[in-house]
């Protein structure tokens, strides 16, 4: 896979405050990024410089091939931002406001108003072309602003928290319409400082704090990666404690815990090895006797890897 976006020791000071600490993130082409960190861990910096806004103080980045330092035009026009906060636009209709940008992007008059109308119905907001933009809700707001980042078809999609202050149904539509957005093969970074806000919706993560790119990569490569042991659930019928000693000391098993007053009673095991090991360990309990009913890992989910990523430092810091 090619990298659409790629930067190299991406530094930005302000004034004393080291925003970014030399990050180099790599972007497939085609992915869904989830960029996750904290409040004040960079985030916004990273996304404004790849979006031309703003000057690295040292380092290097590259979208779709382009210099951010170099090719800053290219750069535009390969890729559409989507701010925090949406801005004050008094008296503008919903289509105005896609004309405005569609203006200054110099997309031709002609082409204009077919191009305003596929993009409000992409957005699920044909109802609204007339409405005043100010009188939009936060979420219609939101995807009018998504509609503005699609006006130039650009190839990356920098959305900087789309989801916050979204309700559960809005958050849904928006998880579709990203859906919608990759099949028509945009690559789309995505940022955001609560996880689960992006958990089903990325293929790939970065996990970034005061400035330091803590983890990177496709979603399970870095699960497997953060995850150095699985818990095994496992019911048996009969004993618990005669299948705990069969497993007791066996290669890869750090714990084995008994569990007899939960529904169903079961046992606990603390496992590090890989899916071989598994079927091994599967096998033991069965050449042993033991009457299996239920065998199962659990994987943490991506919160749990956030957690321990940012050692539960993240939001106790001092930014
Ligand atoms: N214009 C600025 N002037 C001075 N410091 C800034 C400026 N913009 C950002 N910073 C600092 O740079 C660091 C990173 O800020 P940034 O806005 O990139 O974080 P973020 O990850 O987007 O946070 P949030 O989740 O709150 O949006 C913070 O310490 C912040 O105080
Ligand atoms: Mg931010």
């Amino acid at each position: 896979m090619t990298a659409i976006v790629e930067t190299h020791n991406l530094t930005r000071l302000y004034g004393e405050t080291l925003a970014l600490n030399a990050l180099n993130l790599e972007i497939p082409q085609g992915a869904v990024y989830g960029f996750i960190g904290p409040n004040g861990a960079g985030k916004t910096t990273t996304m404004r410089i790849l979006t031309t806004l703003l000057e690295p103080s040292g380092g290097e980045a590259r979208v779709a091939g382009y210099s951010v330092l170099k090719e800053r035009k290219a750069v535009r026009k390969a890729v559409g931002f989507m701010p925090d906060f949406f801005g004050v636009y008094d008296n503008m209709k919903s289509w105005e406001y896609l004309d405005f940008f569609a203006a200054s992007y110099d997309i031709d008059p002609a082409r204009r108003s077919a191009l305003i109308d596929d993009l409000l119905a992409l957005v699920d907001l044909s109802h609204k072309k007339f409405a005043d933009v100010m009188g939009l809700s936060r979420g219609m707001k939101q995807r009018l602003s998504l509609a503005r980042t699609m006006l130039h078809d650009p190839a990356l999609l920098i959305l900087d928290e789309p989801a916050s202050g979204l309700d559960p149904r809005a958050r849904v539509e928006l998880r579709e319409l990203l859906k919608e957005l990759r099949s028509m093969g945009k690559t789309i970074m995505i940022s955001s400082h609560i996880l689960t806000e992006l958990a089903e919706m990325c293929t790939h993560i970065g996990i970034i704090e005061r400035g330091n790119l803590l983890a990177s990569g496709d979603v399970t490569t870095i699960m497997r990666s953060l995850q150095p042991h699985r818990i095994f659930e496992v019911h048996v019928l009969g004993e618990l404690s005669a299948a705990a000693e069969l497993v007791r000391g066996r290669p890869h098993v750090l714990d084995v815990r008994e569990i007899p007053d939960d529904m169903p009673p079961h046992l606990q095991i603390d496992f590090d090895g890989d899916d071989q090991a598994v079927s091994m360990l599967l096998a033991t309990l069965i050449a042993g006797g033991a009457q299996i009913t239920h065998f199962a890992g659990q994987v943490s989910d991506l919160e749990d890897i956030f957690l321990r990523v940012t050692e539960g430092s993240a939001f106790g810091g001092t930014n």
